[in-house]
């Protein structure tokens, strides 16, 4: 079975007023259809590299393969089709909600698929919405929804997820974790999910990629990643309390 996914020794540098690199050496291979929760502190580049998976941000240095097949070898739109890339702030085009769901048929020349649609919508507690109605009236948390949605449309063989939970309830949040980890198991799609919600990481992933010190530190089984991480770093990102919340004022 070939690889699903492989990362070379990736590089992205940083912006042009700094710089050397924000991340180097970046190398990861996934063998088999899996679900991989990326984790880091803010600013390590977890979103950067997944927009780099996805062909939506430059390579600077190195190589991502797709089932053996480079990312320079495949036209960027196809590609594009087939590892999918979920915004930490999703955005709605002009038009209603079917519209905006309708969009990726439209530009992908696919069959828009009604039925998973219908199918779809309320397993994401998203039954209420009425698909007339304009996208840019959705609260952020049904914004994310849609995206994710309008993602899983195009049956990609990789999604990457950022965040994508990260204004949800507790039980929408479940929600989408139990049609995702369903959707892995049906399509075969490996994910690879953003998320600082640690015990979300514990319960989604098979695997942690772990980022720091400008690489890809970590890269094993969740389990082994949370029972005792390699280095002093991961140590103490999955150490830090989470902060209380505020007492209530009024
Ligand atoms: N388009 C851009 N141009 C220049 N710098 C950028 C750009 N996008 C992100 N950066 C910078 O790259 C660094 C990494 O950003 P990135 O969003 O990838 O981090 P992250 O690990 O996803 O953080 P968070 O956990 O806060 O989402 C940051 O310093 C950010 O300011
Ligand atoms: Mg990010």
């Amino acid at each position: 079975m070939k690889p699903v996914l492989e990362i070379q020794k990736l590089r992205r540098n940083r912006s042009d007023a700094q710089e050397g690199a924000l991340f180097a050496n970046v190398s990861a291979q996934i063998t088999e259809p899996s679900m991989i929760a990326l984790l880091g502190v803010s600013g390590q580049g977890k979103s950067t590299l997944l927009r780099m998976l996805a062909a939506l941000d430059q390579v600077d240095e190195g190589t991502i393969r797709l089932h053996n097949v480079s990312q320079q070898e495949m036209d960027a739109r196809l590609w594009r089709m087939k590892v999918c890339y979920v915004a930490q702030q999703s955005v709605m085009l002009q038009g209603t909600i079917e519209q905006n769901l309708r969009t990726v048929s439209l530009l992908h020349r696919i069959p828009y698929d009604d039925k998973l649609v219908k199918q779809l919508l309320p397993k994401l507690g998203l039954a209420h919405l009425e698909l007339g109605k304009s996208a840019e009236q959705l609260s952020g948390g049904e914004k994310q929804r849609i995206a994710l949605l309008r993602s899983l449309l195009l049956k990609p063989a990789v999604l990457l997820l950022d965040e994508i939970t990260a204004s949800l309830d507790r039980a929408s949040k479940e929600m989408v974790e139990q049609v995702l980890g369903e959707w892995h198991h049906q399509e075969g799609t490996t994910i690879v999910w953003v998320t600082h919600d640690l015990e979300q990481a514990r319960r989604i992933s098979k695997g942690v990629w772990f980022m720091g010190e400008g690489t890809l530190l970590e890269n094993c089984a969740t389990a082994a990643f949370f029972e005792k991480p390699a280095t002093e770093l991961a140590q103490s990102y999955i150490e830090t309390p989470v902060p209380k919340e505020q007492p209530c004022l009024s």
